[in-house]
């Protein structure tokens, strides 16, 4: 079992970060805007010391300059390293791994953020890649594999990855074609529940060969952060309707706010609720996708709450943990040969 938190457990965990126990170093990618840049804002407001590597794309370089001077108005502590990368290529994505590589030993946190539900048909990249699987799946991967060594030199190596932890379905993962590259086979409806579940699968894998390192899958509920404008198509009748007139209101209504977005996700970023050597938990903590204390995996909602997703995890592992993961490295091996 493990207590429900309160937005007050989080904010008094968070609380107690300072220069010892924030992350040193970490990476966000992602952190250009919505979760990752509102994490950032909670973790620099901290005024504890760290360094940030903020990986982004070069149209986002003008506004993330005016964006690293505020934060360092804030807490001159708080060193923010820009890292220009398009992340939606694997080939760039291992070059910005690279880079981060020969600048730092350890990585205490590496938070993933980037991406955007797909709302039309497939996008692919030059790599032949759809795109939001790339943002959303691949790259991510990529980044935790080629970090790996460096979480694993920090006391409690984190990774945070924010899409959908607790909300995987036997039934949204498609074993027969992982990449959804069959003529027909990509649509919006299907891409995001197939996405989330890979990555929840992929990183069991990574747990179980690095148990040292703490895995959060967050689902961060709803943020209003224009993700649904991300698109680059044009919508359809059907969907520019109920976007505009159903989902968009709502998101508007329903979103918690930037701010407790930010806290709930520096607390999953650094509590020990998450098992590792956080800012310490007093009570029950969280439970990983074992149903342990400890390290693992954390499937996380909106609330910072942990579940074990049991009718659908023993299912998945049996019938799809090893496909997912041959099948990404499968996709990787071009970009880490030689
Ligand atoms: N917001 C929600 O309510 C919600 C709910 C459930 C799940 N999610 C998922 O959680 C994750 C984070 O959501 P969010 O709302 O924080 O996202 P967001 O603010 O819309 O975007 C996050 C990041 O994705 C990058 N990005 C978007 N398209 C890109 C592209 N084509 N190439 C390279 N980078 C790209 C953005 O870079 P730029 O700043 O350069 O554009 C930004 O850094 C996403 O995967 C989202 O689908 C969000």
């Amino acid at each position: 079992m493990s207590s429900k938190l309160s937005d007050k457990d989080i904010t008094t965990s968070n609380a107690l970060i300072n220069d010892d126990s924030a992350p040193t170093v970490s990476v966000f990618v992602g952190g250009t805007s919505g979760v990752g840049k509102f994490t950032i804002e909670a973790l620099v407001r901290t005024g504890a010391s760290t360094r940030i590597y903020l990986v982004g794309r070069k149209s986002s370089k003008e506004r993330m300059e005016t964006f690293i001077k505020e934060q360092h108005t804030i807490n001159p502590k708080a060193e923010i390293v820009w890292v220009e990368g398009e992340v939606s290529l694997l080939a760039d994505s291992k070059r910005v791994c690279d880079v981060i590589k020969a600048k730092e030993s350890r990585l205490d946190l590496l938070f993933l953020s980037a991406g955007y539900a797909s709302l039309g048909g497939r996008e692919e990249t030059s790599e032949g890649l759809e795109v939001t699987q790339v943002l959303e799946y691949y790259s991510r991967m990529l980044f935790v594999q080629e970090l790996m060594p460096l979480l694993k030199k920090a006391e409690a190596g984190r990774v945070v990855t924010v899409l959908g932890g607790g909300l995987e379905k036997v039934r949204s993962l498609d074993v027969d074609d992982l990449g959804l590259k069959k003529p027909g086979n990509f649509s919006p409806f299907k891409a995001q529940g197939h996405f989330l579940t890979m990555m929840t699968l992929h990183l069991e894998k990574l747990s179980k060969e690095n148990p040292d390192v703490t895995f959060v899958h967050s689902w961060p509920g709803w943020v209003n952060t224009g993700n649904v404008d991300r698109r680059a198509g044009p919508l359809g009748f059907f969907m520019n309707f109920l976007f505009t007139f159903i989902v968009k209101p709502l998101i508007r209504i329903l979103s918690m706010s930037n701010e407790t977005s930010g806290q709930r996700h520096l607390f999953e970023s650094t509590s020990a609720y998450y098992g590792g050597n956080g800012i310490p938990w007093k009570g029950n903590a969280g439970v990983n996708t074992m149903g342990e204390h400890g390290n693992g995996v954390f499937l996380v909602n909106f609330r910072g709450n942990t579940s074990t997703n049991e009718k659908m995890l023993p299912v998945l592992r049996e019938k799809a943990l090893e496909k997912v993961w041959e099948h990404t490295q499968e996709v990787f091996r071009p970009y880490l040969e030689g």
